[in-house]
């Protein structure tokens, strides 16, 4: 169905994903340039940009008539990003692409980084492909056909309440509207779940909820390039993608509720109460 000459869709994000994360894996220790954006939490490499444009070239290779959104041609900030969507709003095909998702942690040599991409039909998501390098691991899905990792279909794991749960959400870079809202979050969370994460990668975290590593995750402030393909693969292995006040999933979404499904309802009520 979502076929154009030779290569399906999901085909180009594959082979795009794994281009570019065994790129930057090459790169790893080797970076020349760091910069900081919005803040001296929100930190950006000449590698952050050279994947992106690798990953560019790929897709209008095969499809010069698609939109791209990619991180690293928006200019920082939650208004330019949320401009920069609708701006794109129209696009009958439009790739959302995070080049490296976890600068940070590829910075400082912490193994938990990835590509991140995902292709909307008219808004709403039909491709999604998130590569780790660091554990040659590819998650993919299609809307309404499962989603993959080396072949195997991912499911969401069974953790009925907060208490038996593990669950991850991010420290983000805007120090004045996110962070504290992520850190009432923590408060509020923290004492009632089995254990958190934070480990710097949203589009990560999301893989590993699909997987059923995680039961749950969320984050304030994020864009919508660092969780687009992660929606879809939850969305796609059983689990439940909305804010984090329970309203659907779209494109615009910035405050990133994933689970497991069982554990939704419990995580907006917690987190409704300190927002
Ligand atoms: C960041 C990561 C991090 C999250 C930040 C994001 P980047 O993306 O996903 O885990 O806490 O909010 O900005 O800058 O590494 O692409
Ligand atoms: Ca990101
Ligand atoms: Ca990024």
């Amino acid at each position: 169905m979502y076929t154009i000459g030779s290569k399906s869709f999901t085909a180009v994000a594959i082979n795009t994903a794994s281009k570019a994360g065994e790129w930057i894996k090459s790169k790893l220790g080797g970076i020349r340039e760091i910069n900081l954006k919005q803040s001296s939490q929100d930190l950006v490499t000449e590698i952050d940009k050279g994947a992106e444009k690798l990953i560019r070239n790929l897709i209008l290779t095969h499809f010069p008539d698609h939109s791209i959104l990619g991180e690293e041609g928006v200019e920082p900030g939650p208004a330019a990003s949320a401009k920069a969507l609708q701006d794109m709003s129209d696009a009958e095909y439009l790739w959302i692409v995070d080049p490296i998702d976890g600068t940070t942690n590829f910075v400082h040599g912490f193994p938990f980084f990835c590509v991140s991409i995902a292709l909307a039909h008219r808004g709403e998501v039909i491709v999604a492909a998130i590569y780790d390098p660091m554990k040659d691991e590819l998650y993919v899905a299609e809307k309404g056909k499962g989603a993959y990792l080396r072949g195997k279909v991912l499911q969401v794991s069974g953790e009925q309440t907060l208490a038996q749960s593990l669950v991850a959400t991010g420290f983000p870079p805007d120090q004045q509207y996110a962070l504290p809202l992520n850190l009432a979050g923590v408060a509020s969370i923290g004492p009632k779940v089995r254990n958190l994460r934070v480990a710097g990668s949203a589009a990560l975290h999301m893989a590993y909820v699909a997987a059923g590593r995680l039961s749950g995750f969320w984050e304030i402030g994020l864009n919508s390039w660092d969780v687009a393909a992660g929606a879809l693969l939850i969305q796609e292995s059983g689990g439940r993608v909305t804010d984090t006040e329970g309203r659907p999933y779209t494109l615009a979404v910035r405050n990133m509720l994933a689970t497991n499904g069982h554990i939704h309802d419990e995580m907006v009520t917690e987190l409704t109460k300190v927002q």
